[in-house]
């Protein structure tokens, strides 16, 4: 779109939009969904496509594990685990997957979820269980969401003897909050329940403590809040899980991983998933550099971290001030990413439509909960999910509240 015909008072981005190859004439206001990629990441993932192009063979069988060591140390401190118990899937999907397909289940077996988790993961989950003839069990969370116990409460309190394992996200999507994963977690643990813990939203949003938290299996995106390019997902295994964890795919070391490894000095886990058939595996090296970018833009991963919550939390109140709607989160449960339930009886959809035709704001509105088509409806009404990283300024929200008052 020609930037003469954006809207008079169409908001400056934050300067360092210019390190984000984004769409000037766009408000982007979803990193949540895909992330963004900045420039200097893009061009650190070529380099390692060219050094993969110079010499396939030693690229793939001599060094690739060894090269994918610097993201596993980049991710290590952030996920609270051992840089060893991390390995690569292309997104968080994948890593569900993977990881359901190594959980036991047996008819009668339950698995406990809950209704705001991300449709792809409810989907497999629905499949794990249809194959295995356990039954899955979705607690309905609490909307607006009035404290961290009371989503605690919703999901503990279906916890029965049957209850197997858990699959839970630390920041769920549709209601954009941060669970209380540290009391769930111990509850769970404390029945000797296993967990999944669906991180996608995790390393670059908050921090996570996967060891303390005792979790068996956590999956990731780096594409979301580490700026990775896409494709770029981890998976992390507890130790004493790892011996007996396999791909959903087999790759050609699989009967012979144990004395591959010895002979590799490698954790077996590494040899199996570092390869799983051939990929381009330049993503997964990119992290390290999407880490290093970050940390040098925003001054550390902490402070990246900070402005990101700081600028959702004061673009949602600009929002809801706007709206004369009350936060849909506490401040505490909210982090990168904030929901608003909208005071409308206008279907999503026409909504979303009209942000991105008449104002450029590119954002999504989920459909109500009751509508067939809404794919995950949380509330009665539509909800709008807004994001925040170091490209977005405070006048794009101020921006979409004008946008919203005047669309609603
Ligand atoms: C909580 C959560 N889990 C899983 C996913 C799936 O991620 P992907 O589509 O990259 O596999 C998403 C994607 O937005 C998500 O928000």
């Amino acid at each position: 779109m020609p930037t003469a015909s954006l809207p008079a008072n169409f908001p400056a981005p934050s300067p360092l939009a210019s390190r984000w190859a984004i769409d000037p004439t766009l408000v982007p206001l979803n990193h949540g969904a895909f992330g963004a990629c900045p420039t200097a990441v893009l061009d650190a993932q070529r380099a390692h496509m060219d050094r993969m192009e110079r010499d396939t063979v030693t690229f793939f069988v001599e060094d690739a594990s060894k090269l994918l060591d610097r993201s596993r140390a980049a991710l290590a401190p952030l996920l609270g685990c051992a840089a060893n118990d991390v390995v690569f899937v292309p997104n968080a999907s994948h890593g569900v997957h993977a990881a359901l397909h190594n959980l036991d289940l047996a008819p009668g077996d339950e698995l406990l979820t809950n209704a705001h988790e991300y449709p792809a993961c409810l989907n497999n989950a629905r499949q794990r269980c249809a194959q295995t003839g356990a039954t899955l069990v979705v607690a309905e969370l609490p909307w607006p969401v009035p404290s961290a116990d009371a989503l605690a409460d919703a999901l503990l309190a279906n916890v029965t003897d049957r209850t197997k394992a858990c699959l839970l996200s630390s920041v769920t999507s549709p209601s954009a909050v941060m669970m209380p994963v540290e009391r769930v977690c111990r509850e769970l643990r404390a029945r000797g329940i296993e967990i999944i813990l669906d991180a996608a939203h995790g390393v670059g949003f908050q921090h996570h403590d996967l060891k303390a938290w005792d979790v068996a299996w956590s999956t990731g995106n780096a594409h979301k809040w580490l700026c990775s390019p896409k494709g770029s997902g981890w998976l992390y295994v507890r130790p004493d899980l790892q011996p007996t964890f396999r791909p959903p795919v087999l790759s050609n070391s699989a009967q012979v991983r144990e004395p591959v490894a010895a002979a590799a000095g490698r954790p077996p886990m590494h040899v199996e998933f570092d390869y799983v058939g051939t990929n381009d595996i330049s993503a997964y090296l990119a992290i390290a550099d999407a880490a290093e970018f970050l940390a040098d833009a925003a001054g550390s991963i902490e402070a990246y971290m900070d402005h990101n919550r700081a600028l959702a939390l004061a673009g949602r109140d600009a929002v809801c001030r706007r709206l004369g709607v009350e936060p849909s989160a506490p401040d505490e449960l909210t982090g990168a990413i904030a929901a608003i339930a909208l005071p409308t009886t206008k279907p999503a959809a026409d909504l979303k439509r009209a942000l991105f035709d008449r104002w450029r704001i590119q954002i999504p509105v989920w459909e109500p909960r009751t509508a067939t088509a809404g794919m995950i409806g949380i509330a009665d009404t539509p909800v709008v999910r807004l994001s925040a990283n170091l490209y977005n300024a405070i006048g794009q929200y101020e921006y979409l509240a004008e946008a919203l008052a005047a669309e609603l």
